[in-house]
């Protein structure tokens, strides 16, 4: 097990498109391993993908339920996430590993349908909404390059941390 070194703001590598996982093999299970190691002992986090540890393979990690009444479907591997419908749209507050002194308003859709892999290659599928549809829609962004900078509602909605805990 390890603790993986988490890239930042503005590392060029985040902006690196990552490919489909093909091989479910001991080592991808082991990488999996650190890459939950990593965000379990970093700051409160509710999602971690792939690309922010310089693997550049669609992979996130999705946690919802250290906040408490949000409805969710606890602790997600997802493997080559792909959203197959979706519905609405909010504006909510998101905030990054990648970019500890900042967080921003970005609009999402409101509820997901999901299709991806497990750490075994079976299909498994989800529909949810509000906060985790939401963890899920940005965690995705990273397998594309993106963050939520790149999405700000406008300028004036990205807001300077004063401390990331
Ligand atoms: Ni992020």
């Amino acid at each position: 097990m390890a603790q993986l070194e988490i890239l930042t703001f503005p590392d060029d590598r985040l902006k690196q498109v990552s490919t489909e996982v093909e091989i479910f093999d001991d080592s991808l299970h082991a990488f999996l391993k650190d890459l939950e190691e990593t965000m379990d002992e970093g700051p409160p986090s509710v999602g971690i993908a792939a690309p922010q540890v310089g693997r550049f393979e669609r992979i996130v990690l999705v946690d919802v339920s250290i906040k408490p009444k949000i409805p969710n479907h606890g602790r997600l591997i997802l493997i080559n996430p792909k959203i197959v419908a979706e519905q609405g749209q909010v504006v909510g507050r998101e905030g990054c590993l990648s970019v500890p002194d900042f967080t921003g308003n970005v609009a999402r859709a409101e509820s997901i349908e999901l299709e991806a892999k497990d750490a075994h290659g079976n299909t498994i599928s989800f529909s949810m909404e509000g906060y985790e549809a939401r963890a899920v829609q940005h965690e995705m962004d990273h397998l594309d390059g993106l963050l939520f900078l790149d999405h700000l509602v406008s300028r004036r909605d990205l807001f300077r941390r004063k401390k990331y805990k």
